[in-house]
């Protein structure tokens, strides 16, 4: 997508076609800076430090740090090893298992000496297709914002309503939740979009905003707890989230709040869609609540808050009293009789076990 006018994804080769270079999201909205990542401690330490964030970016990024291991080592221990450290960076979305088996099920076959080369261009592979993949989530998805404007008066705006960033910056390139928004915007559609802040890391204000106000789409960042007002009022007429894993019957696990949204859009009838690429699908668990691990990070990201200055300072200050316990769990779990429609790069599928293998039988069948 375009920043400042030039066309960027998330994830790129450095000059020497070897490193790789991502966009320091830590660092956003204030300051775009891109980060060279030369070798697997660089590659692990991006992703648990969230510099790069998002289900499908961290799958691209373990990817790409399994070439960068296979650089400096492609024996099977060394991948081994490698595959057990990115693994160990963060438990909640499923496309880095998903990434890391990928390139260990094609460098496991070949010799030590063509290893290198193959992670590459399997890893490239990987990026692009979540680009096509996403890229289908926007086709599938922009009927439904279509058809909602063409029950509105002309010109009358769309209102959707995302939560967390499940845009372009939490993938390769267009996002999830985002695609279908991007081109309903591109197509012309008055949409407008409810951002949530998303404490406690507010990837809402601080990336969503960012990068639809890049894109020119209008939106309004809002503290979490407004969603449900803005339903009571009509002033919400679907919701798009994206996912961190999906479970084979349809329950949604994603950011921390997810769960609350739909439970507001369900009691006021609003449509609660999930933009999901098949990569996200964990066709090995069934009951979401009981059996997705859900990350526990540093209470330090809900005790304090980062921000700039008037002066242009970056600053983080505290927000609760010296000594008060504070908990940080990153992600909850939407059951999927609360969901309206998954879109994926198949189609729009109801959340549950039939229409999911009905649409993916082959992961189906590589999963049993
Ligand atoms: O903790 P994060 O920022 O990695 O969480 C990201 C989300 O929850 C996104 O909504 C999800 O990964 C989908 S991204 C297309």
């Amino acid at each position: 997508m375009q920043v400042d006018g030039k066309a960027f994804r998330t994830i790129w080769l450095g000059a020497d076609g070897e490193s790789v270079e991502i966009i320091d999201q830590t660092k956003l909205p204030h300051r775009f800076e891109i980060v060279t990542l030369e070798n697997l401690d660089d590659a692990a330490r991006a992703i648990a430090d969230m510099l790069v964030r998002g289900a499908p970016l961290i799958g691209a990024t373990a990817a790409y740090g399994m070439a960068l291991a296979a650089r400096a080592e492609a024996s099977d221990q060394a991948l081994s090893a490698a595959y057990e450290k990115l693994h160990a960076t963060r438990p909640t979305a499923i496309n880095l298992r998903w990434a890391l088996d990928e390139i260990m099920r094609v460098l496991g076959p070949l010799p030590v000496s063509e290893r290198r080369a193959r992670a590459y261009s399997r890893a490239a592979e990987i990026a692009d297709e979540d680009v096509e993949i996403n890229r289908g989530i926007g086709r599938a998805g922009l009927p439904i914002i279509e058809a909602i404007c063409a029950g509105k008066r002309p010109g009358e705006t769309v209102n959707i309503l995302t939560h967390c960033n499940a845009g372009w910056l939490a993938t390769v390139d267009w996002g999830t939740a985002t695609a279908p928004i991007y081109m309903a915007h591109e197509a012309g559609i008055p949409v407008h979009v409810w951002v949530d802040e998303t404490r406690p890391r507010n990837q809402g204000a601080s990336l969503t905003a960012w990068e639809l106000g890049h894109h020119g789409v209008p939106h309004t960042v809002i503290a979490d707890n407004t969603g449900g007002h803005l339903m009571q009022h009509g002033m919400v007429d679907m919701v798009i989230v994206g996912t961190d894993r999906t479970t084979a019957s349809g329950d949604v696990c994603n950011k921390i709040g997810t769960y609350l949204k739909a439970l507001a859009a369900r009691d006021n009838g609003v449509p609660f869609y999930v933009g999901l690429p098949s990569p996200t699908i964990d066709f090995r668990v069934h009951d979401g609540v009981k059996e997705i691990p859900i990350e526990e990070r540093s209470g330090d990201e809900v005790a304090k808050i980062t921000g700039r200055t008037a002066a242009g300072e970056i600053e983080t200050v505290t927000i609760v009293p010296d000594g008060s316990p504070v908990a940080n769990y990153a992600f909850d779990v939407t059951p999927a009789r609360l969901v309206t429609g998954l879109i994926t790069e198949r189609g729009v599928l109801a959340a549950n076990r039939e229409a999911i293998a009905a649409a993916f039988p082959e992961r189906v069948q590589a999963a049993a």
